[in-house]
Order: C-alpha cells, then structure tokens, then sequence
C-alpha cells in the first residue's frame, strides 16, 4: 500500500502563500510548527522553496527538489523531474511523504489525490488575513475532507488556525 501524502502549507484567506519568492509574512510560530511537522521526513519540493529554505536538509529531513537541475542533485539532497518521480523514490526512504508546494507541486499533489483516491492528510496554516501575492494555494475546500485537529494562535499581527484534514 503507498504512503499517504502529507500536504502542509500556510495560506491566507485569500489564498496567497506567496510573494516575491519570498513567504508574504513573518510568523514565528508558524515557522515553528513547520520545522516540527517536517522534521525527520522526506519532504517534496519545487526549486524556487528548496532555494529559499537553508535548513531543508538538517533536522534529519530527507528533500526531493522537483526540477530541471540536474546540478543540483547531491549526497543529501535528491532530485525529481515530475511530482511522480518524487513520489516513487519517496516511496522507498523512511519518513512520511511532506509535500512543501509550491503552487503547481500542490494542483498536482490535490489533483492525485482526486483522480487515484490517494489518502492525503492537509496540514494547512490557515492565517486570518487577505494578503497581497503572486503565489495561491489551488482551492481545496470542494473536496470531502474530515477535520481531524484544531488549534487556533495568534501573535501581534496574524490570528491563524493549525487544522488537520483527511480524505
Ligand atoms: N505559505 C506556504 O506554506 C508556502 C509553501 C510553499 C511555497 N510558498 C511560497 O511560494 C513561492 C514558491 O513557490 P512557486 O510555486 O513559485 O515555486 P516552486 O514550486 O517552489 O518552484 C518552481 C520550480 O520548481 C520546479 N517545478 C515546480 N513544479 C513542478 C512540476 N510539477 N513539475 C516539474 N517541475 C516543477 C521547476 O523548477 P526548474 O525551473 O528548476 O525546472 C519550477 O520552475 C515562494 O514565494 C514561497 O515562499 C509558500
């Protein structure tokens, strides 16, 4: 049986999870929360996030960069041609299968999930806020989830809610 995919991401109400190539904020807590949940596994990645994230391969993550790139292949860090690829060589390491975004690596991974039935469990950081963008998280709410976890937080500038969400 395959692993089931683990989708984390931080999204405003909007849906923007990104600007610039850069996250469009600073939320230490959800930072946190992102290293803790990764830590340890396998995660999957585009090129522009691995580029933009020092610590991906510490803390015992194992990256599977998506990309053309074939320079950047290397001891700690693999790389993937197509999201399939990605998940056929995770298949085979130890850990949970982590899908880190960006936007098309999500609107393939939920697109799987659709078409084959594969189980997915959504990690989403959902922050309380419109924010300006140029990167959006693919809409996920039309498919059946089954809220698993809550936790509401907030810090000087964000309320925003960790959730769980299975299919
Ligand atoms: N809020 C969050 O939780 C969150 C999460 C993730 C990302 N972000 C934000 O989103 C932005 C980065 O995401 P992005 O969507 O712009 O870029 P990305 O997915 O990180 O990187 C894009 C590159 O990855 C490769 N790639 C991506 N999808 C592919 C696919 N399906 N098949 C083959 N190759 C693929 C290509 O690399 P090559 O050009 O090298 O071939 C493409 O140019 C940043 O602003 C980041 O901060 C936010």
């Amino acid at each position: 049986m395959l692993k089931p995919l683990h989708l984390i991401v931080a999204c405003a109400e909007n849906r923007v999870i990104g600007r610039g190539g850069q996250l469009p904020w600073h939320i230490p807590g959800d930072t946190t929360h992102f290293h803790d949940e990764t830590a340890g596994q396998i995660v999957v990645l585009g090129r522009v996030c691995f580029e933009t994230w020092p610590r991906v391969a510490l803390d015992g993550r194992r990256p599977i960069v998506i990309t053309r790139n074939t320079a950047l292949d290397g001891e700690r860090v693999k790389i993937a041609a197509t999201l399939v690829d990605a998940l056929t060589a995770a298949e085979s390491l130890p850990g949970k299968i982590m899908i880190c975004g960006g936007e098309r690596i999500y609107a393939e991974t939920l697109a799987l999930a659709e078409t084959t039935g594969r189980a997915m469990i959504l990690h989403p950081t959902l922050i309380h806020a419109e924010v300006p963008g140029d990167t959006f998280m693919p809409e996920w709410r039309h498919l059946a989830w089954r809220e698993t976890a809550r936790r509401e937080s907030a810090d000087d500038n964000f309320h925003y809610t960790f959730l769980t969400l299975e299919r």
